[in-house]
């Protein structure tokens, strides 16, 4: 059973169910209903965005249709309505990744702003001419420009932990990178290319014996993985709601208190300062120091709607349902003459690339889609892992709970009409 979401005036109770059974789940997915070119849409395009449940949705226009004001400020209902739901949410992603402390939740864009947060603000404090960034092969150019940026403006210089041929990352390489001048160790949880999941308390410990912090990049993990900040010891971890089923245009940064309390702000505005004169300003505490200006506040509200919904799932299940999926669909693949997989790392979660022999990956994803199967062609904004693996771009089917070995089938016997219109 799925959660039963019961809609009780503008609030929706999360009633929690036992077990999971996906077909289940899907009927809270309207999207999932609709047709793509007069066949069943297949979704499987998670890892670029997530579907949303009726439930966030609703949160979204309830909070437009009753409650919409600006937060923090307002001294009407509205806007003390407003201010409390918001920062509600705030306790609930605190739950959600078992955070020590609120203060320790920033509200940001997405996982590319947490990540630009922390380059701008923690390198200005931190990092000097000479200094090192430590990186993996497998990073979202979203963690690795913002690092760039940074060399570039303090002349530090980016390492890089090196993979395998499968895509796991070669872990033993790590520590003799590490040195006196390494000031961050920044690496994703789960490879957006590959569905790599790497051994983030092994990488946080090792970085730890020399004192260096390390930011966990969980944009791919959050959706898959139940993530608790404080037994994986990271220091910063960064996540886009959209990804986790809530609104785009909203995300989170956890950072440890002891870093963020000592890192200039990000943007200078409105609600990050205490008292503004024209001489100096004093800035406001842990996190609103990093959250100038008006924030998504409707986003925000959607992101704690997603955090009830996925709280009432049993999360066991849900994990075993897309171990599930995802071996069934690397069967499914292997068992095709022409089908190459890309990424066959020990530990994997959500996602499967591949490239069809003598087929660019565009027009497999073209085909697909004719047949009603969503998935992504390209680079997946990780251009250094194409250019391992010797190839332009992949095809990338990612994964929900939602979805189906229904589903897994469409996508193989779309992957046959592929091979028939290239024959
Ligand atoms: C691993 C990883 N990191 C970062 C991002 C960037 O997320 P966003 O575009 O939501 O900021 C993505 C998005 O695909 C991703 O897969």
């Amino acid at each position: 059973m799925s959660a039963r979401i019961e809609r009780a005036g503008s609030l929706s109770t999360i009633v929690p169910a036992k077990g999971f059974d996906p077909e289940r789940v899907r009927r809270d997915f309207p999207i999932l209903e609709r047709k793509v070119h007069g066949k069943p849409l297949v979704y499987l395009d998670n890892g670029a965005t997530a579907q949303k449940p009726r439930a966030v949705i609703d949160a979204v226009s309830d909070y437009y249709e009753r409650t919409n004001s600006n937060i923090h400020r307002g001294i009407h209902h509205l806007s003390e309505e407003a201010t409390i739901a918001y920062e509600q949410v705030r306790g609930k992603v605190r739950a959600m990744l078992n955070a020590a402390d609120e203060r320790e939740i920033v509200f940001v864009r997405g996982t590319t702003e947490a990540i630009n947060l922390v380059a701008s603000s923690y390198g200005r404090a931190f990092v000097k001419p000479g200094d090192e960034i430590v990186l993996t092969a497998m990073e979202h150019h979203s963690n690795i420009v913002p690092w760039q940026i940074l060399s570039e403006q303090t002349g530090a210089r980016i390492r890089v932990v090196p993979i395998n041929d499968d895509g796991d990352l070669l872990i033993d390489e790590l520590e003799p990178m590490l040195t006196g001048k390494t000031r961050l160790v920044a690496v994703a949880h789960v490879s957006n290319a590959l569905g790599t999941v790497n051994p983030i308390q092994r990488i946080v410990q090792t970085a730890h014996r020399r004192g260096i912090p390390v930011l966990v990049d969980g944009a791919q993990a959050v959706p898959h993985l139940k993530v608790d900040v404080q037994a994986l010891d990271c220091d910063f971890y960064a996540f886009s709601a959209h990804k986790l089923f809530g609104p785009t245009g909203v995300g989170v940064l956890y950072g440890k208190a002891k870093w963020l309390e000592k890192m200039p702000p990000y943007e200078g505005g409105g609600s990050m300062i205490r008292l503004v004169t024209f001489e100096k300003t004093h800035y406001a505490e842990i996190p609103q120091k990093f959250e100038a200006g008006t924030p998504h506040i409707a986003g925000g509200i959607g992101l704690g709607a997603a955090i009830d919904y996925l709280a009432a799932l049993d999360w066991d299940a849900v994990v075993a349902h897309e171990h599930e999926l995802l071996t069934y669909a690397t069967e499914r693949l292997d068992a095709t003459t022409g089908v190459r997989i890309i990424g066959r790392a020990k530990e994997k979660a959500g996602v499967l690339s591949f490239v069809v022999d003598g087929v660019h990956p565009h027009d497999v994803g073209t085909i697909l889609d004719r047949e009603g199967v969503a998935i992504r062609a390209g680079h997946h904004c990780a251009m250094p892992i194409m250019q391992r693996y010797g190839v332009p771009a992949t095809a990338r089917a990612s994964f929900a709970f939602y979805n189906t070995k229904a589903e897994v089938d469409a996508l193989a016997r779309a992957i046959q009409r592929v091979k028939e219109v290239f024959a």
